[in-house]
């Protein structure tokens, strides 16, 4: 048993905890009160982004009502293509819109310049939740993986089948990958400054990996994580990354040989029997509880948590959901969920 006392570096560095360590991706959201409270504070989406008062308490609200492992820094993937100069909003009851890059050229108009003062707000944010902390509590920093934010940078928004971002990959892939080579380069400057603002973990969101076939998923989301992976650990080699390839499927084996790194977050569908013994040896697991059984809740709630700690709790793990919690989830399944997981034993 080392000496560290926050749980969820401990399973980082491959340890087996007394009840694995649980954080839930988007666990500050519409789903509590107290956020939509905030929220109304704050005129747009990013503007809460962007004010430390704001995102310090909403990145706080679920440590404070649930005691979690890690506290996640409130903010959005979408925040680097709107620091990189590119017309980002969000619009109620839809999502994210961004004016879309249609043309090659549009991906010189991006000034990675303006970065690191956009971004300034951000880095407060980090170091005054660091400091707000109790010793067990991680803070986990976070950026969306190229591919994933590429998509909406040129689809505009979501997108159900991202044909325009693909088609573009597949007929002219030198002129993508400028733009991916951008990404690379501007998410590990951006993750290595949450890390020296305080961020103890890293985690790369690749929501879309889902999408490609075997070759251009190695391209366009393994070789990228590779490299940003490779980047971040030149300057701070100790600290801990979890990549969340969603939809990888059988591809996630390539992600634990092959990324550089310590954890990979698994998406709802991966089967747990596969994971544990493909996987869990050479990476520490995260997931994969399918949020929308937090929305179910009851007896169907406590089946798939026990399913999950079963299947994954007696090597490294951490606990999470398979995606995003939603904002029907109710308050009450996620405090039942913490009181499970807590109370579970190897
Ligand atoms: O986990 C956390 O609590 C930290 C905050 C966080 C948000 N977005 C806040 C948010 C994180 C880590 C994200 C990541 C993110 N954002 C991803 C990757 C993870 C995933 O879910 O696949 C993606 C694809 C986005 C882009 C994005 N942002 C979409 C598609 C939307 C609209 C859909 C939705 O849920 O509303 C957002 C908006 C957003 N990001 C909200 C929050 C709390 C809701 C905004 C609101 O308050 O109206």
């Amino acid at each position: 048993m080392s000496s560290e006392p926050k749980k969820l570096l401990r399973a980082l560095k491959g340890e087996v905890c007394t009840s694995p360590p649980i954080w839930l991706m988007r666990q500050a959201g519409r789903y509590l009160p107290e956020y939509r409270e905030t929220r109304a504070r704050g005129s747009d989406f990013l503007d809460v982004c962007l004010t430390p008062e704001l995102a310090i308490d909403i990145t706080l609200q679920p440590i404070r009502r649930y005691g979690l492992d890690a506290a996640i820094l409130f903010s959005d993937i979408l925040i680097l293509p709107h620091a990189l100069g590119q017309k980002v909003w969000f619009e109620e009851g839809i999502g994210p819109k961004l004016e879309p890059l249609c043309r090659v050229e549009d991906f010189k108009r991006l000034e990675p310049g303006r970065m690191a003062d956009v971004l300034a707000p951000v880095y407060e944010t980090l170091r005054r939740v660091r400091c707000e902390l109790d010793e067990g509590t991680a803070l986990i920093g976070f950026a969306g993986a190229p591919w994933t934010v590429a998509s909406y940078m040129i689809e505009g928004g979501s997108s159900k089948d991202y044909a325009t971002a693909k088609t573009w990959a597949y007929r002219a892939p030198e002129e993508f990958q400028t733009l991916i080579d951008l990404l690379v380069e501007t998410t590990a400057d951006y993750l290595i400054a949450q890390v020296d603002a305080g961020a103890e973990v890293l985690q790369l969101f690749d929501s879309w990996a889902g999408v490609w076939p075997e070759a251009a998923l190695r391209h366009w989301c393994l070789a990228p994580a590779r490299e940003i992976v490779r980047r971040v650990k030149a300057v701070h080699p100790k600290v801990p990354v979890i990549l969340f390839p969603r939809g990888a499927g059988l591809m996630y084996r390539d992600f634990a040989a092959d990324s550089g790194a310590e954890a990979l977050g698994l998406d709802t569908t991966v089967p747990l029997d596969w994971a544990r013994e493909t996987l869990q040896g050479k990476v520490t697991l995260q997931g994969n509880l399918d949020p929308l059984l937090l929305v179910a809740g009851g007896a169907a709630q406590r089946e798939g948590v026990q399913r999950v700690l079963e299947g994954l709790g007696r090597g490294p793990f951490i606990f999470n959901l398979g995606h995003g919690i939603t904002p029907q989830a109710a308050p009450d399944n996620v405090a039942a969920l913490v009181e499970q997981v807590r109370s579970w034993r190897p």
